[in-house]
């Protein structure tokens, strides 16, 4: 195969064929860093609207660097992965006051900011300034195992290694950039996962995946460890016509975000008939069931969470808890405007309603 008939047939499939998208063509660093944060891990058509929000709500990277962490996450809700939201607050901090608002051109300086990995630092380095270093993200992983058909396992360090450099040996030097997101394009529209659409690709004649009929095949993905089931049960105490509101603290899951206080366990279902002597210990309020909802189940990267509500009324609002360290008794029509993560907001949509008319 030759190098440059690759390149080509790549860059010109792409002016001829991109999607139009809020952020493509985008000069503004600012913008196209939103933009490539957000598409980690998430579906551009749940992007878009997102990302213009965003956008609009936080418009330069001063600006969000003054927004509070509890603004930005409000931003972001629903999104999840909310580190990725977190990082982009502190590292817009730190841009602000150690580089004077503009992004470094530097891999060194890029690295050391909070939730700039490999992908992010070099998806930055050449979309603003045209640097020749390629990115590896699913939708690459997925076009260079096919060309080259690759057939070891894709979850393997190994693997993304041997990608990597295939990728940058790609790049052409003139456009590194446009390369970047054409590849990722080509990923995204036309060599999906399940189905390619082989016939609309322009490099089919180069494909070692398609000339051997494998293409539906690769990647090769080993099979990982099952996902594990927890529980939990959220607690939503009223004590008056107020309910109790926590926020979720520093350096645990959903770091920031706002629940109903929560009790886990991961062994079964057995453990939800100990909620009101757990409740009494953990969060020393004397409780009396009132209600239970239906159970919820949301899917984390690392496990399934079957997530019980039930309310609960209590005669004191001494709250006390090992884990929680910020609190509210709120109306419940207050609590939709705090940031809530979404197995949370799930429940809060199931209760509300009811607990509306309750309190009348
Ligand atoms: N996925 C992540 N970033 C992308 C981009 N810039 N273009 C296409 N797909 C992407």
């Amino acid at each position: 195969m030759s190098l440059s008939i690759l390149q080509t047939n790549i860059l010109s499939w792409f002016r001829d064929n991109k999607r139009q998208l809020p952020w493509r063509g985008e000069k503004n660093w600012y913008h196209i860093w939103v933009s490539e944060v957000m598409l980690q891990q998430t579906q551009v058509e749940t992007v878009i609207p997102y990302y213009k929000k965003f956008i609009s709500r936080f418009k330069t990277v001063e600006c969000l660097a003054k927004s509070s962490q509890e603004e930005v996450l409000k931003a972001w809700e629903g999104l999840g992965y909310y580190t990725r939201a977190r990082n982009l607050h502190r590292a817009a901090k730190i841009i602000t006051e150690k580089y004077n608002s503009s992004l470094p051109p530097d891999r060194e300086k890029l690295l050391n900011l909070p939730g700039f990995g490999q992908y992010t630092t070099s998806a930055l380095l050449s979309l603003v300034f045209n640097l020749p270093y390629g990115v590896v993200d699913g939708n690459v992983k997925r076009v260079i195992s096919r060309i080259f058909a690759i057939e070891d396992d894709i979850r393997n360090p190994k693997t993304h290694h041997r990608i990597q450099e295939l990728m940058n040996s790609l790049l052409p030097q003139d456009h590194p950039g446009e390369f970047n997101e054409a590849v990722m394009e080509l990923g995204a529209t036309i060599c999906t996962s399940k189905s390619p659409l082989c016939s609309g690709c322009p490099i089919t004649t180069d494909c070692i995946a398609y000339n051997k009929k494998i293409e539906t095949k690769l990647p090769y993905r080993s099979k990982s460890a099952r996902r594990p089931t927890k529980y939990a049960l959220a607690c939503i105490i009223r004590y008056q016509d107020l309910i109790l509101i926590t926020k979720r603290p520093q350096h645990h899951m959903l770091a920031g975000l706002w629940e109903f206080p929560v009790l886990k366990w991961t062994d079964g279902e057995s453990k939800l008939n100990t909620d009101i002597a757990t409740i009494s210990r953990q969060f020393n309020l004397k409780t009396v069931l009132k209600q239970s909802w239906p159970v919820i189940n949301h899917h984390y990267t690392h496990f399934h969470l079957k997530l019980f509500s039930k309310l609960y009324e209590t005669r004191s609002s001494d709250f006390q808890s090992d884990f929680y360290d910020s609190f509210q008794w709120l109306r419940i029509g207050e609590i939709r405007i705090l940031p809530l993560h979404k197995a949370m907001r799930k429940v809060l949509m199931m209760a509300e309603a009811e607990l509306e008319t309750v309190s009348e």
